[in-house]
């Protein structure tokens, strides 16, 4: 059996969901410690009660540093990252005009095989150890993401999204395939070491009911699948699901009528509800994700903060929709649209939505999401004072909120210390861009010679 580790450091631990218990509900320790044993967290509390219970373990000294489960990501694509930072365009355009040539190029595994590798490297990077993504309309593509996690010891979460209209012929699957797909994906692959399959058809304007129903009837038959998609982020676009779906209620009723509503449903973004879609959401006990850069990024609108007091609420960068891979930027983000909607989110909130509430709305409370005995030891351990603005800041704090907050605020990839695998400290890649600037300008100079876009 191998050596514990017993990780010191600042640690901060919730015992229950600040939403509802307010920032009482985190516990900080200014000298933490965590037990590793196999892959898991073995024990929480101060480091010299558990030094001297564990006096074999192998120390690491993180110092000041702060301890926290690894980010969890509840909603991406990853094959958007080659088009992150697309410029100028709404929801329909930026699929249309940029994410739709990019997903195309899925069909090749390879460029499938080659976008994931750099995918997690960025993510990890940024402390996200578990990511739920979409993926393409290519078995390929999903295969691609789950060798990869799982080559790295992830857990993650994917699905082949599905389309079988309003896409380009290339990107359309039908009702049959995109069945027959999903099936064999999810025999190949869920459950399997610590991935898991969603069942995912993209959003209901490039599916036919047809097709809704039979992911709806694959879903009832592996009720143990989360289901994912897209649920109003846009006015224009809940105006074209009316204008697809005439007889329906509201858009979740498109979702509702073909088998696609119950508590394993996770609905991304959410953020133009009727009271009616409120109610069946809070009924059925459904998760939604909030995408705050993306929501900025495309021009979506401001999600209500104030769902997560009855609902499972995530938090997700929703890359290349959003606008980066960090989850510390997509919390700077989540505060910046509460304080447009007039409400300040506490940072324990903040860094609650980017753990322990994105584990619930995936269903993985039980095994990652909050530093706790039995969870799996995927951790992230953050610098409070990463760069000269942040540590200036910080240093007039007066509590850990304050020591915390200027880095969920402003810090970046430099926050990130170290990241920690079921239990494994990873070597984070940290190199120069495989993409020298010389070559961007290379490649721009073509283009403008050429007249075309991502040649
Ligand atoms: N709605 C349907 N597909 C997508 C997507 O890829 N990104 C975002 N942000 N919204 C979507
Ligand atoms: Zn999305």
């Amino acid at each position: 059996m191998s050596r514990d580790t017993l990780l010191l450091g600042q640690t901060l631990t919730f015992n229950a969901d600040p939403f509802k218990a307010g920032a009482d509900a985190a516990w900080h320790e200014v000298h933490g410690a965590v037990l590793l044993r196999a892959g898991h967290i073995h024990a929480v509390g101060r480091a010299e009660v558990l030094r001297a219970k564990h006096p074999e373990a192998h120390v690491t000294d993180h110092g000041a540093h702060l301890i926290l489960p690894g980010f969890i990501d509840a909603h991406a694509h990853y094959p958007q990252t080659a088009v992150i930072a697309s410029w100028g365009k709404r929801l329909i355009d930026w699929l249309n005009i940029y994410t739709f040539p990019e997903e195309m190029r899925f069909g090749d595994p390879a460029h499938a095989a080659k976008i994931a590798r750099c995918y997690f490297d960025l993510t990890l990077a940024a402390g996200t150890t578990t990511v739920a993504s979409y993926c393409t309309v290519h078995p390929a593509s999903v295969t691609a993401f789950f060798v990869e996690a799982q080559r790295r010891g992830l857990r993650a979460l994917a699905g082949k999204t599905c389309m079988d209209r309003n896409a380009p012929a290339a990107l359309r699957d039908t009702a049959q395939s995109a069945y027959d797909d999903s099936k064999m994906l999810l025999e190949r692959w869920h459950g399997v070491d610590r991935l898991s399959c969603i069942i995912t058809p993209r959003f209901s304007p490039t599916s036919t009911p047809g097709q809704l129903a039979a992911l709806g009837a694959l879903w009832a038959d592996h009720p143990d699948c989360l289901m994912q998609t897209h649920l109003s982020e846009q006015t224009d676009e809940i105006a074209w699901v009316k204008s697809l779906f005439p007889k329906a209620r509201d858009y979740l009723d498109t979702y509702e009528s073909h088998g696609l509503l119950g508590p394993s449903a996770v609905f991304g973004h959410a953020i133009h509800l009727e009271p009616r879609e409120i109610a069946r959401l809070t009924e059925t006990g459904a998760s939604l994700v909030h995408c705050p850069t993306s929501n900025t990024f495309i021009g979506s609108g401001l999600f209500d903060m104030g769902l997560a007091r009855r609902l499972r609420v995530g938090l997700a960068t929703d890359t290349g929709g959003g606008s980066s891979f960090s989850m510390l930027r997509t919390m700077a983000a989540a505060y910046e649209i509460g304080q447009l909607r007039g409400h300040a989110l506490h940072p324990a909130e903040l860094l609650w939505l980017a753990t322990g509430g994105s584990a619930q709305a995936l269903w993985l409370e039980d095994r990652i999401g909050r530093l706790a005995p039995g969870l799996e030891a995927d951790l992230v351990v953050l610098n409070l004072a990463s760069t000269p603005a942040i540590a200036q800041r910080a240093a007039r704090a007066n509590d850990i909120w304050e020591a915390i907050f200027p880095t969920i605020m402003m810090g970046d990839d430099r926050a990130i210390v170290q990241v920690y695998v079921a239990g494994c400290p990873i070597q984070i890649r940290r190199e120069e861009p495989a993409v020298a600037a010389r070559d961007v300008a290379a490649h721009f100079a073509r283009a403008r010679t050429a007249g075309t876009r991502n040649a």
